[in-house]
Protein backbone atom coordinates (compact mmCIF):
# COMPACT_ATOMS: atom_id res chain seq x y z
CA UNK A 1 0.00 0.00 0.00
CA UNK A 2 1.39 3.28 -1.19
CA UNK A 3 0.80 6.74 0.91
CA UNK A 4 -0.49 8.23 -1.99
CA UNK A 5 -3.03 5.96 -2.86
CA UNK A 6 -6.34 7.80 -2.15
CA UNK A 7 -8.96 7.47 0.51
CA UNK A 8 -12.44 6.37 -0.46
CA UNK A 9 -15.44 8.00 1.74
CA UNK A 10 -19.20 6.64 1.22
CA UNK A 11 -22.59 7.55 2.31
CA UNK A 12 -25.91 6.94 1.32
CA UNK A 13 -25.73 10.05 -0.36
CA UNK A 14 -24.85 13.66 -0.07
CA UNK A 15 -24.66 13.48 4.15
CA UNK A 16 -21.49 12.13 4.56
CA UNK A 17 -20.15 15.38 2.74
CA UNK A 18 -20.12 17.01 6.25
CA UNK A 19 -17.31 14.34 7.20
CA UNK A 20 -15.66 15.02 4.12
CA UNK A 21 -14.96 18.82 4.66
CA UNK A 22 -13.53 18.63 7.78
CA UNK A 23 -11.53 15.43 6.46
CA UNK A 24 -10.18 17.46 3.33
CA UNK A 25 -9.34 20.27 5.92
CA UNK A 26 -7.90 18.05 8.22
CA UNK A 27 -5.65 16.29 5.64
CA UNK A 28 -5.27 18.51 2.90
CA UNK A 29 -2.83 16.47 1.38
CA UNK A 30 -4.90 13.52 0.77
CA UNK A 31 -6.76 12.75 -2.80
CA UNK A 32 -10.33 11.67 -1.59
CA UNK A 33 -12.53 9.48 -3.40
CA UNK A 34 -16.44 10.32 -2.59
CA UNK A 35 -19.17 8.28 -3.65
CA UNK A 36 -23.27 9.53 -3.09
CA UNK A 37 -24.96 6.48 -3.32
CA UNK A 38 -27.97 8.85 -4.01
CA UNK A 39 -29.34 6.13 -6.36
CA UNK A 40 -29.93 3.81 -3.47
CA UNK A 41 -30.87 6.69 -0.40
CA UNK A 42 -32.32 6.61 1.73
CA UNK A 43 -30.53 3.69 3.81
CA UNK A 44 -32.16 4.39 7.09
CA UNK A 45 -35.31 2.76 6.50
CA UNK A 46 -34.01 0.13 4.32
CA UNK A 47 -32.90 -3.45 5.86
CA UNK A 48 -29.62 -4.72 6.77
CA UNK A 49 -29.26 -6.96 3.33
CA UNK A 50 -30.07 -3.96 1.50
CA UNK A 51 -27.45 -1.57 3.22
CA UNK A 52 -25.18 -3.99 2.60
CA UNK A 53 -25.23 -4.87 -0.57
CA UNK A 54 -24.67 -1.48 -1.74
CA UNK A 55 -21.93 -1.16 0.80
CA UNK A 56 -20.19 -3.60 -0.73
CA UNK A 57 -20.76 -2.39 -4.19
CA UNK A 58 -19.43 0.67 -3.34
CA UNK A 59 -16.62 -0.25 -1.26
CA UNK A 60 -15.52 -3.17 -4.05
CA UNK A 61 -15.48 -0.54 -6.46
CA UNK A 62 -13.16 2.12 -3.97
CA UNK A 63 -10.63 -0.65 -3.05
CA UNK A 64 -10.43 -1.12 -6.92
CA UNK A 65 -9.83 2.77 -7.27
CA UNK A 66 -6.79 2.02 -5.12
CA UNK A 67 -8.07 3.52 -1.61
CA UNK A 68 -5.97 2.62 1.00
CA UNK A 69 -8.45 3.37 3.74
CA UNK A 70 -12.50 3.92 3.65
CA UNK A 71 -14.65 6.11 5.68
CA UNK A 72 -18.05 4.83 5.84
CA UNK A 73 -19.55 8.28 6.13
CA UNK A 74 -22.75 7.20 7.37
CA UNK A 75 -24.01 5.91 10.46
CA UNK A 76 -26.71 3.28 8.86
CA UNK A 77 -24.00 2.00 7.37
CA UNK A 78 -21.35 1.88 9.71
CA UNK A 79 -24.19 -0.05 12.26
CA UNK A 80 -25.03 -2.33 9.79
CA UNK A 81 -21.37 -3.63 8.18
CA UNK A 82 -18.15 -2.41 9.59
CA UNK A 83 -17.28 -5.34 11.55
CA UNK A 84 -17.87 -7.89 9.06
CA UNK A 85 -16.00 -5.13 6.60
CA UNK A 86 -12.73 -5.10 8.80
CA UNK A 87 -12.54 -8.62 8.49
CA UNK A 88 -13.02 -9.14 5.38
CA UNK A 89 -10.97 -6.47 3.72
CA UNK A 90 -7.49 -6.20 4.24
CA UNK A 91 -7.31 -1.78 4.73
CA UNK A 92 -8.55 -0.09 7.67
CA UNK A 93 -12.07 0.90 7.83
CA UNK A 94 -13.05 4.41 9.73
CA UNK A 95 -17.05 4.24 10.51
CA UNK A 96 -19.93 7.00 12.88
CA UNK A 97 -21.49 6.63 15.45
CA UNK A 98 -23.70 8.64 17.48
CA UNK A 99 -21.73 10.54 19.72
CA UNK A 100 -23.31 9.01 22.74
CA UNK A 101 -19.74 9.46 24.72
CA UNK A 102 -19.70 12.78 24.51
CA UNK A 103 -23.30 13.70 24.60
CA UNK A 104 -23.00 12.43 28.51
CA UNK A 105 -20.23 14.04 28.56
CA UNK A 106 -21.69 17.27 28.32
CA UNK A 107 -25.59 17.03 29.68
CA UNK A 108 -25.79 18.68 32.79
CA UNK A 109 -29.59 16.85 33.19
CA UNK A 110 -28.80 13.74 32.14
CA UNK A 111 -31.33 13.88 29.27
CA UNK A 112 -30.10 13.20 26.05
CA UNK A 113 -32.07 12.89 22.75
CA UNK A 114 -30.47 11.07 19.40
CA UNK A 115 -31.74 11.95 16.72
CA UNK A 116 -31.06 9.08 13.60
CA UNK A 117 -32.38 6.76 10.90
CA UNK A 118 -34.79 3.97 11.83
CA UNK A 119 -32.23 1.38 10.99
CA UNK A 120 -29.52 2.96 13.12
CA UNK A 121 -31.42 3.18 16.63
CA UNK A 122 -32.94 -0.73 16.04
CA UNK A 123 -29.59 -2.02 15.09
CA UNK A 124 -27.38 -4.23 17.61
CA UNK A 125 -24.72 -1.85 17.32
CA UNK A 126 -26.21 0.85 18.62
CA UNK A 127 -28.12 -1.01 21.70
CA UNK A 128 -24.33 -2.20 22.56
CA UNK A 129 -23.22 1.39 22.50
CA UNK A 130 -26.17 2.75 24.25
CA UNK A 131 -25.45 -0.23 26.88
CA UNK A 132 -22.08 0.53 27.11
CA UNK A 133 -22.52 4.12 28.30
CA UNK A 134 -26.35 4.92 29.06
CA UNK A 135 -26.51 3.25 32.47
CA UNK A 136 -26.71 6.67 34.34
CA UNK A 137 -28.90 8.66 31.88
CA UNK A 138 -31.88 8.84 30.02
CA UNK A 139 -31.32 8.53 26.66
CA UNK A 140 -34.19 9.49 24.50
CA UNK A 141 -33.96 7.91 20.86
CA UNK A 142 -35.74 10.04 17.92
CA UNK A 143 -35.94 8.03 14.46
CA UNK A 144 -36.20 10.85 11.73
CA UNK A 145 -37.83 9.07 8.75
CA UNK A 146 -38.21 11.76 5.72
CA UNK A 147 -35.34 13.94 7.06
CA UNK A 148 -32.40 12.54 5.22
CA UNK A 149 -34.61 12.71 1.95
CA UNK A 150 -35.19 16.60 2.35
CA UNK A 151 -31.32 17.07 2.93
CA UNK A 152 -31.07 14.72 0.32
CA UNK A 153 -33.30 17.21 -1.75
CA UNK A 154 -30.82 20.34 -0.47
CA UNK A 155 -34.46 21.48 0.86
CA UNK A 156 -32.34 22.53 4.22
CA UNK A 157 -35.11 25.80 4.76
CA UNK A 158 -38.23 24.24 3.34
CA UNK A 159 -41.11 24.57 5.09
CA UNK A 160 -41.93 20.83 5.01
CA UNK A 161 -38.43 20.05 6.36
CA UNK A 162 -39.24 22.85 8.99
CA UNK A 163 -42.29 21.43 10.00
CA UNK A 164 -40.72 17.75 9.82
CA UNK A 165 -37.81 19.10 12.22
CA UNK A 166 -40.27 20.70 14.86
CA UNK A 167 -42.34 17.29 15.21
CA UNK A 168 -39.35 15.63 15.94
CA UNK A 169 -37.80 18.10 18.09
CA UNK A 170 -40.76 18.61 20.01
CA UNK A 171 -40.82 15.34 21.38
CA UNK A 172 -37.25 15.69 22.64
CA UNK A 173 -38.29 18.19 24.31
CA UNK A 174 -41.38 17.51 25.84
CA UNK A 175 -38.60 14.84 27.54
CA UNK A 176 -36.56 17.98 28.90
CA UNK A 177 -32.98 16.87 26.94
CA UNK A 178 -30.45 19.64 27.25
CA UNK A 179 -28.40 17.20 24.62
CA UNK A 180 -29.09 16.35 21.45
CA UNK A 181 -26.85 14.12 19.51
CA UNK A 182 -27.22 14.09 15.68
CA UNK A 183 -26.42 10.36 14.98
CA UNK A 184 -26.75 10.91 11.00
CA UNK A 185 -24.19 12.58 8.90
CA UNK A 186 -27.49 14.34 6.83
CA UNK A 187 -28.49 16.12 10.30
CA UNK A 188 -25.37 17.91 10.06
CA UNK A 189 -26.45 20.26 7.54
CA UNK A 190 -29.66 21.19 9.48
CA UNK A 191 -27.60 22.24 12.77
CA UNK A 192 -28.73 25.87 12.25
CA UNK A 193 -32.47 25.21 11.68
CA UNK A 194 -32.22 22.54 14.86
CA UNK A 195 -31.01 25.67 16.54
CA UNK A 196 -33.32 27.91 15.98
CA UNK A 197 -36.30 25.59 16.96
CA UNK A 198 -34.43 24.38 20.42
CA UNK A 199 -32.60 27.36 21.19
CA UNK A 200 -29.48 27.91 22.17
CA UNK A 201 -29.25 26.32 25.59
CA UNK A 202 -29.53 23.15 24.20
CA UNK A 203 -25.97 21.61 22.80
CA UNK A 204 -25.74 20.08 19.40
CA UNK A 205 -23.72 16.54 19.10
CA UNK A 206 -21.85 16.28 15.70
CA UNK A 207 -18.63 13.51 15.64
CA UNK A 208 -17.69 14.28 11.98
CA UNK A 209 -14.29 16.72 13.47
CA UNK A 210 -14.03 13.82 15.36
CA UNK A 211 -14.09 11.24 12.55
CA UNK A 212 -11.48 13.18 10.45
CA UNK A 213 -9.07 13.22 13.76
CA UNK A 214 -9.34 9.33 13.92
CA UNK A 215 -9.18 9.10 10.30
CA UNK A 216 -5.98 10.92 10.86
CA UNK A 217 -4.78 8.96 13.92
CA UNK A 218 -5.07 5.66 11.70
CA UNK A 219 -3.23 6.77 8.57
CA UNK A 220 -0.46 7.84 10.92
CA UNK A 221 -0.70 4.39 12.92
CA UNK A 222 -0.17 2.42 9.81
CA UNK A 223 2.07 4.61 8.14
CA UNK A 224 -0.14 5.78 5.38
CA UNK A 225 -0.54 9.57 5.73
CA UNK A 226 0.14 11.37 2.23
CA UNK A 227 2.29 14.43 2.52
CA UNK A 228 3.85 14.82 -1.08
CA UNK A 229 1.39 16.18 -3.24
CA UNK A 230 -1.65 18.33 -3.09
CA UNK A 231 -4.29 16.78 -1.96
CA UNK A 232 -7.91 16.46 -4.33
CA UNK A 233 -11.47 15.05 -4.22
CA UNK A 234 -13.22 13.32 -7.08
CA UNK A 235 -17.24 12.95 -6.57
CA UNK A 236 -19.29 10.21 -7.56
CA UNK A 237 -22.90 9.66 -7.67
CA UNK A 238 -24.91 6.71 -8.50
CA UNK A 239 -28.03 8.40 -9.12
CA UNK A 240 -28.47 11.82 -11.47
CA UNK A 241 -25.82 14.13 -11.74
CA UNK A 242 -28.00 16.86 -11.56
CA UNK A 243 -29.62 15.76 -8.51
CA UNK A 244 -26.79 15.45 -7.04
CA UNK A 245 -24.71 18.38 -8.09
CA UNK A 246 -28.15 21.05 -7.06
CA UNK A 247 -27.67 19.17 -3.21
CA UNK A 248 -24.53 19.21 -3.39
CA UNK A 249 -24.19 24.14 -4.54
CA UNK A 250 -27.07 23.87 -1.29
CA UNK A 251 -25.01 22.30 1.01
CA UNK A 252 -21.93 23.22 0.31
CA UNK A 253 -22.49 26.77 -1.67
CA UNK A 254 -20.22 25.99 -4.36
CA UNK A 255 -20.61 23.70 -7.46
CA UNK A 256 -18.46 20.62 -7.66
CA UNK A 257 -17.64 18.45 -11.16
CA UNK A 258 -19.51 14.81 -10.25
CA UNK A 259 -19.41 11.75 -12.22
CA UNK A 260 -21.12 8.85 -12.96
CA UNK A 261 -20.58 5.35 -11.26
N1 LIG B 1 -26.45 9.65 6.25
C1 LIG B 1 -26.81 8.38 6.70
C2 LIG B 1 -26.59 8.16 8.19
O1 LIG B 1 -25.72 8.76 8.73
C3 LIG B 1 -28.02 7.72 6.16
C4 LIG B 1 -29.25 8.48 5.96
C5 LIG B 1 -30.19 7.64 5.13
O2 LIG B 1 -29.80 7.30 4.02
O3 LIG B 1 -31.26 7.30 5.62
O4 LIG B 1 -27.23 7.41 8.82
Amino acid sequence: MKNNQPIGIFDSGVGGLSVLQHIHQLLPHEHILYVADSGHAPYGCKDDTFVEQRSRVITEHLIKQGAKAIVIACNTATASIIETFRDQYGIPFIGVEPGIKPAIAISKNANIGIMATTATLSSTRYSELTQRFGDNVNLHNQACPGLADLVEAGLLDAPETIQLLQNYLQALKEKNVDTIVLGCTHYSFLSTQIRQIVGRSTQLIDTSYAIAEQLARVLEQENLTNQSRHGSIEYFTTGSIDNTQAAISSLLGYKVAISCL
